[in-house]
């Protein structure tokens, strides 16, 4: 029998199975297309997650988790970048991309040669987006469910943490979880468009890049997104 997170993500992918399949188009459809700052990535996406996710939930009749993982967030875009510019930083190593949302991260580690991939994020959406979007860039993620944010990051020589201090309750379990992964002997990188619980004093900037945003709710087209590590 199924654990129940992975019931969950196996249902899950089940129904976005069946929306990618579904004829039609418009602002409540997911398309695949190319990610803006990191064109070689495609994504399955939203036109727009709000209408997309009041559809779902309208179809469900319960509350739905906020569909993350059908847009590309800035930090996760520049990141995506910096691992294809500076492939060696995952080639040959094991990543883990932490709060993986689309698995954007995770597809850019893959592509620049990581010997392994595990995409996480408690979201069983984004779990099925991940093993969605995985395949269709033809690369191999593991995508898991489990809240992995109270250890050390197990075996992973690379941490890798897009857009993740959007709010205070996770800024508060991902600093110590990254940096405890720090500790353990991975290298950290995150990618933050400036959110305002970024712990900026606890992190030093390796790159900046302007990324074009798709994000819900956000009024420029242009972020400029730092790539950060643990001091
Ligand atoms: C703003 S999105 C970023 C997604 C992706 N990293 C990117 O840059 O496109 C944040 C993600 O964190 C996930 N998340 C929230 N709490 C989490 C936790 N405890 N462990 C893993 N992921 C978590 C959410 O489900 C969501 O997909």
């Amino acid at each position: 029998m199924l654990a129940p997170m992975r019931r969950a993500a196996a249902d899950a992918l089940t129904e976005l199975e069946r929306e990618i399949d579904a004829p039609g188009a418009g602002l409540d459809r997911l398309r695949l297309v190319p990610t803006p700052f990191v064109p070689e990535v495609r994504l399955h996406l939203a036109e727009d997650a709000i209408v997309w996710w009041a559809r779902m939930e309208a179809a469900a009749g319960h509350a739905l988790p906020a569909p993350y993982w059908a847009s590309a967030w800035a930090g996760g875009q520049a990141l995506a970048r910096h691992l294809l510019d500076h492939p060696e930083l995952a080639a040959g190593r094991r990543v883990l991309d932490l709060a993986a949302g689309s698995g954007l991260v995770a597809i850019a580690a893959a592509l620049a040669g990581a010997a392994t991939v595990t995409a996480n994020d408690i979201d069983p959406y984004a779990v099925a987006a991940v093993t969605l979007n995985a395949r269709a860039n033809r690369v191999t993620v593991d995508a898991t469910a489990d809240d992995l944010l109270d250890g050390t990051g197990a075996d992973a020589d690379l941490v890798v943490a897009g857009d993740v201090f959007y709010d205070r309750a996770m800024a508060d379990r991902v600093l110590p979880f990254l940096e405890r992964a720090a500790a353990a002997g991975a290298d950290v990188l995150v990618g933050d468009p400036g959110r305002e619980h970024l712990p900026a004093n606890r992190l030093a900037v390796l790159a900046d890049y302007p990324v074009p945003t798709t994000e819900p709710a956000v009024d420029s087209s242009l972020r400029r997104v730092q790539v950060l590590r643990p001091v």
